[in-house]
C-alpha cells in the first residue's frame, strides 16, 4: 500500500489539516479561532505535543516537535517518528486525506512527510477481513519544500513500500522466478533494463554456488541483472548493487533448528528487495548516475539431491569451496554475483544481505553491520548517507587475519568459520570473490522487525532502500 504525497496551495473543503512546528510558540494561527487558540495554549502548557481541534467539518492538528540540542540527523529521526504518530491520529479520526502545513526548513518538512507515509504502510493482501488505514493522500503546503523534493520523497517512499511488499510476501507465492518477474515489472514502470538468466544460462555461466544451493529445490534459480544507464551519467565506472535473493531459507540439509529460527525466513531475500527497489527509485527520479544491480535467487531446502556438508563446489575460474554447512547458503550464491560484477570494473560494489545471525545478535535491528575495503573517504560518505536516513552503520573489522578461520583442509576455502566473528568470516568469504572497492552490508537484524517500530512498522522494513538512494543521489550531484 502506498500513500501519495503532493504539493498544494490550499486545504480542500472539509479536509483535515495538520500544522507542523518545531517551536510551540511559533506556528500558523490562521487556522484557529480565538477560543481554540486559548485551548491550544493550555494544552501546550500541559506539554501536549499533538493537539487536536475538532472544528466539526474538519479536524485541525498541531504537531509540535521539540528538537532539543541534538545533531541534525537525530533531529530528523525525531521528526519522522512524530510523522508516524500523526498518521496514526489521522487514521483514528478516519481521515482519507490531510493537508500538512509545513513552514519549516526543507529537510524537517520532508522528514515529517516521510514518517507519515512510511508509517502508514500496511500489508493486507492476505486478510479477508481487514481494517485498512483510511489515510491515502498527503497534501502539503510549504514554501520551503520544492515540488521536486516532494516528488523524490514520494518515489522513495513508494520504493520502500515495494521492498516491504516483497519481503512480506510468503515464499509459496514468491519463488525465484516470481522475484525476477517483480523486478521486470519495476523495470518497465521506472524505465530501467532488466535481464533474467534462467537455469540453463546460469549453468553455462558456471555459477556453481547458486546451482549448489538450488540442488535441493524443485524450483529453478534465477540471476537478475538490472541496469540504469542514463546518457548524462556523472560516473564513468558504474556503481554495482548486489542483493541476496534467498526466497526461503530452511538451512538445507543443515536444517535450521526449530523452534522459531525458520519462522521469518521468507525475508531472506530482503537484500534483493532493497537493491531492486532502490533501482526503481533511482530510475524513476532519473538520477544521472550509472547503476547496475545483481540478484542471485533461489530457495534453500533439503531434498533428495540437496547439496551436502562436505561437498566441494567448483565455480567460475575453477575456485573451489568446501560446503561444511548448507545453512551458510547466502555467501555461496553471492560469491557468483560478486565474481560476475568484476566485468564492470565498478567504482564501488554495495552488497546487501541477510547474511548472518551473528550480525543480528550483535546489534539487533538498530543498524546495519557494515564492513569492506573501499577508501576511508567513501566509507565516510556511506556513513553520512546512512545517518541521513537513520539506517546507521556499525563498522566491523575486515582484517585479513580472519581469513585463517575459513581455510579448508580439502578445498581453497570453506563456507563457515566457527564460533568467532561469524559476521566477519562471512564478509571475508565474500571478499575473496571481489577485485574492486567493496562494501558488505549485513541486514539480518534490521530487515525484518518483530514488533512495531514507529514508521519502520512491523515485519519487512525495506531497510537499505533509502540509504542507497541517498548515497547515489549524492553521487549524482543532486544533493
Ligand atoms: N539467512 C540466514 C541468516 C539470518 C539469521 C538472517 C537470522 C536473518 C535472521 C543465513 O543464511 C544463515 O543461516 N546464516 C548462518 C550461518 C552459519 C551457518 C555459518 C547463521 O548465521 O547461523
Ligand atoms: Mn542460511
Ligand atoms: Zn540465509
Amino acid at each position: 500500500m502506498n500513500t501519495t504525497i503532493r504539493k498544494v496551495t490550499a486545504a480542500g473543503k472539509g479536509e483535515s489539516v495538520a500544522i507542523f512546528t518545531t517551536h510551540a510558540e511559533k506556528f500558523n494561527t490562521s487556522y484557529f479561532s480565538k477560543p481554540e487558540l486559548e485551548y491550544i495554549k493550555s494544552e501546550i502548557k500541559k506539554k501536549n505535543k499533538l493537539i487536536s481541534v475538532n472544528q466539526y467539518h474538519r479536524y485541525v492538528f498541531l504537531q509540535i516537535v521539540d528538537l532539543a540540542d541534538k545533531e541534525t540527523y537525530r533531529q530528523l529521526e525525531i521528526i519522522r517518528k512524530a510523522g508516524d504518530q500523526l498518521a496514526g491520529v489521522l487514521n483514528r479520526t478516519k481521515a482519507t486525506s490531510v493537508c500538512v502545513v509545513a513552514d519549516v526548513n526543507e529537510d524537517f518538512g520532508a522528514a515529517l512527510l516521510e514518517g507519515m507515509a512510511l508509517g502508514n504502510y500496511q500489508f493486507l493482501k492476505y486478510k479477508t477481513k481487514s481494517d485498512p488505514n483510511t489515510l491515502q493522500k498527503i497534501n502539503v503546503i510549504s514554501r520551503q519544500l520544492s515540488a521536486e523534493k516532494i516528488s523524490e520523497l514520494s518515489v522513495t517512499c513508494e520504493a520502500v513500500s515495494m521492498a516491504r511488499d516483497l519481503v512480506n510476501e510468503p515464499a509459496c507465492s514468491l519463488p525465484a522466478t516470481a522475484l525476477a518477474n517483480a523486478f521486470k515489472t519495476m523495470g518497465k514502470k521506472a524505465g530501467f533494463r532488466v535481464k533474467v538468466f534462467d537455469k540453463s544460462r546460469i549453468k553455462s555461466m558456471k555459477m556453481g554456488g547458486l546451482l549448489a544451493v538450488n540442488k535441493g529445490s524443485i524450483d529453478p534459480p534465477t540471476f537478475t541483472v538490472m541496469e540504469w544507464k542514463p546518457s548524462k551519467a556523472r560516473n564513468k565506472k558504474p556503481y554495482v548493487l548486489v542483493g541476496k535473493g534467498v526466497v526461503y531459507d530452511t538451512g538445507g540439509l543443515s536444517l535450521k533448528p526449530t523452534p522459531g529460527s525458520m519462522d521469518y525466513m521468507k525475508s531472506d531475500m530482503a537484500g534483493a528487495a532493497a537493491v531492486g527497489s532502490a533501482m526503481y527509485a533511482i530510475a524513476k527520479m532519473k538520477l544521472p548516475v550509472h547503476v547496475i544491480a545483481l540478484v542471485p535467487a533461489t530457495d534453500n531446502r533439503p531434498d533428495g539431491n540437496a547439496d551436502t556438508p562436505g561437498d566441494v563446489i567448483t565455480r567460475m575460474r575453477g575456485f573451489k569451496v568446501e560446503v561444511l554447512n548448507t545453512d551458510a547458503e547466502g555467501r555461496m550464491i553471492l560469491a557468483d554475483a560478486l565474481h560476475y560484477a568484476k566485468q564492470y570494473k565498478p567504482e564501488l560494489v554495495m552488497e546487501f544481505s541477510t547474511l548472518t545471525g551473528a550480525a543480528a545478535n550483535a546489534i539487533g535491528h538498530y543498524g546495519i553491520v557494515a564492513m569492506g575495503d573501499c577508501d576511508d573517504a567513501v566509507k565516510n560518505e556511506l556513513v553520512s548517507s546512512a545517518n541521513n536516513v537513520y539506517e546507521r552503520l556499525v563498522q566491523f573489522p575486515f582484517w585479513e587475519e580472519y581469513d585463517e578461520l575459513i581455510r579448508s583442509d580439502v578445498a581453497d576455502i570453506k563456507n563457515i568459520g566457527g564460533p568467532i566473528g561469524g559476521a566477519i568470516t562471512a564478509g571475508r568469504f565474500l571478499q575473496r570473490f571481489t577485485d574492486y572497492p567493496y562494501m558488505h552490508f549485513d541486514i539480518a537484524g534490521p530487515s525484518f522487525i518483530k514488533s512495531n517500530d514507529s514508521y519502520r512498522g512491523k515485519n519487512g522494513s525495506g531497510v537499505g532502500v533509502r540509504f542507497v538512494v541517498d548515497f547515489l543521489k549524492g553521487k549524482s550531484g543532486k544533493k
